[in-house]
């Protein structure tokens, strides 16, 4: 993953410590040492990952009149995974070190490890070392586990990968339950497992992770122009819809040999992380490959008939796949940001109105009553509408300081004027000016400064946009 963004070779451990401080990552079982490329979520890190999957969904699902929501399960028929190839396929090439650090690496990885570390890219040996290596195996990824009291050959089923094939298997209940005509879309959102060789760059490649996956069941033939309108459409949903910068993404096609067993054509929607460019997205050409195999392993006809053209054939499938942990380290690397605030360093997370944990933190001036239990109304007042906080800890400073960390777009303070007068200060985050406004009018005024924020995110939209470069433009 070469071309990392520029000067932000630290970036990654300023944000480890930020979401472990703030309360949006911790490691996974930390009191006993954690385990390897794993996660939990803490209170900010829900409520951001609850608004990117409310936004994911949304487009996908509610806004639509082509696409229906699913949720299958993680444990499926072992058979599944015979018939769409994971068992026999879904394996990545693993080499040890046989020197010093008896590390395990991806061999396809190894490249990037020696830049990673200061090595040239194609120096031989171990990135770690310089350690010989051993011939490359083949390494599957599924981790396994038992059914039932006994561990035995016959009980054992996988943790499931992807979330796609339960949507696959399911093909035919979604058709005949919603009587839907093609093309259509089924989505689910859902935790995926991987034993990865390679883990790493904090929530990047973890071997728990969620993903939000969408199968486009269109007629063969069509896929590629499908495959085209759902690259475009998801490049739109990131820039507009989450505020990433357009200048740090890009729509690459998969050579012959990356792609997976199934797909016969895939472009990857990449970020530029500090680590280099990086997959956010795939879309992928899936064709008849998963409806036919299952037809073939089940027995059972999975093949649609065509009313409009009396046709009866088995759908072509064109998938978005998403990783939910994905996007949130794209979002956090993407909105973080320093700046010189008269002598001192300001952190300020720089999050798209709609997906910021805390939209609106109401602010007292002191831990006076008289100004908290008015303070402390006002918050109550404004939950149904917005995501509030209410905070009355610490100095007014560094109360500002947290919210700026954490991404919330807007403060109110209530201060002793506010006692006489009836109107508080709305502070906005990202250029930190105030306004006097009425507490009648504070609901309205607020929606109206979120307005103002989304379109200061639709701006950042402008000038070398790959959503107008995918239409045809500059
Ligand atoms: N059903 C297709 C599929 O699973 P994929 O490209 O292997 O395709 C889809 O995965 C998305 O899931 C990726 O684009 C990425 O966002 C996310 N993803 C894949 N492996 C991951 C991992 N180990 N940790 C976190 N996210 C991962």
């Amino acid at each position: 993953m070469p071309d990392a963004a520029p000067g932000r070779a630290d970036l990654i451990e300023r944000l480890v410590s930020l979401c472990k401080q703030r309360g949006f990552v911790f490691p996974s079982s930390e009191i006993y040492g954690g385990i390897n490329a794993v996660y939990d979520y803490g209170p900010l890190g829900v409520r951001l990952r609850r608004n990117i999957r409310r936004r994911w969904w949304r487009a996908m699902v509610d806004l639509r009149d082509d696409v229906e929501g699913i949720e299958t399960a993680v444990l499926m028929n072992p058979e599944v995974w015979v018939a769409s190839g994971h068992v026999q396929s879904f394996s990545d090439p693993l080499v040890d070190c046989t020197g010093k650090c008896r590390k395990r690496w991806r061999e396809d990885h190894l490249a990037d490890e020696r830049r990673a570390r200061g090595r040239p890219p194609d120096a031989p040996g171990c990135p770690e070392c310089g350690g010989a290596l051993t011939p490359a195996r083949q390494f599957n990824l599924m981790f396994k586990t038992f059914v039932g009291p006994v561990e035995e050959d016959a009980a054992q089923v996988w943790l499931r990968p992807e979330t796609a094939q339960g949507m696959f298997v399911n093909f035919a209940n979604v058709v005949n339950s919603t009587r839907r005509r093609i093309p259509f879309g089924i989505a689910q959102i859902g935790k995926g497992f991987r034993n990865e060789i390679s883990p790493g760059n904090f929530i990047f490649r973890l071997r728990e992770f969620e993903l939000m996956e969408m199968e486009w069941f269109c007629k063969p033939g069509s896929d590629r122009e499908w495959h085209e309108y759902w690259c475009a459409e998801r490049m739109r949903w990131h820039v507009e819809d989450l505020g990433v910068r357009a200048a740090n993404l890009r729509l690459r096609a998969h050579e012959k040999d990356e792609l997976s067993h199934y797909s016969t054509a895939t472009s990857d929607i990449e970020y530029r992380f500090p680590f280099g460019w990086g997959e956010l997205e795939g879309i992928a050409d899936r064709t008849d490959f998963d409806l036919d195999t299952h037809m073939k392993h089940s027995g059972r006809d999975l093949s649609y008939f065509d009313t409009a053209t009396n046709e009866r054939y088995v759908p072509y499938v064109v998938e978005p796949a998403l990783g939910l942990d994905r996007v949130m380290i794209t979002l956090l690397v993407d909105g973080y940001d320093e700046e010189d605030v008269r002598g001192e360093t300001r952190v300020v997370l720089r999050l798209h109105p709609d997906v910021a944990p805390v939209q609106v933190a109401i602010l007292p001036l002191s831990k006076k009553a008289e100004l908290c239990e008015p303070a402390r109304a006002i918050e109550h007042g404004l939950r149904s509408r917005f995501a509030t906080e209410y905070d009355e800890t610490q100095s007014i400073g560094r109360r500002y300081r947290r919210q700026d960390e954490i991404g919330t777009p807007l403060a109110v303070t209530f201060d002793f004027e506010s006692l006489n007068d009836h109107a508080v200060t709305i502070r906005e985050r990202d250029g930190m000016s105030q306004v006097r406004v009425g507490v009648d009018s504070l609901a309205e005024a607020l929606g109206d400064q979120l307005t103002a924020s989304r379109s200061r995110a639709a701006q950042r939209v402008s000038g070398a946009n790959p959503v107008d470069q995918l239409r045809g433009g500059d």
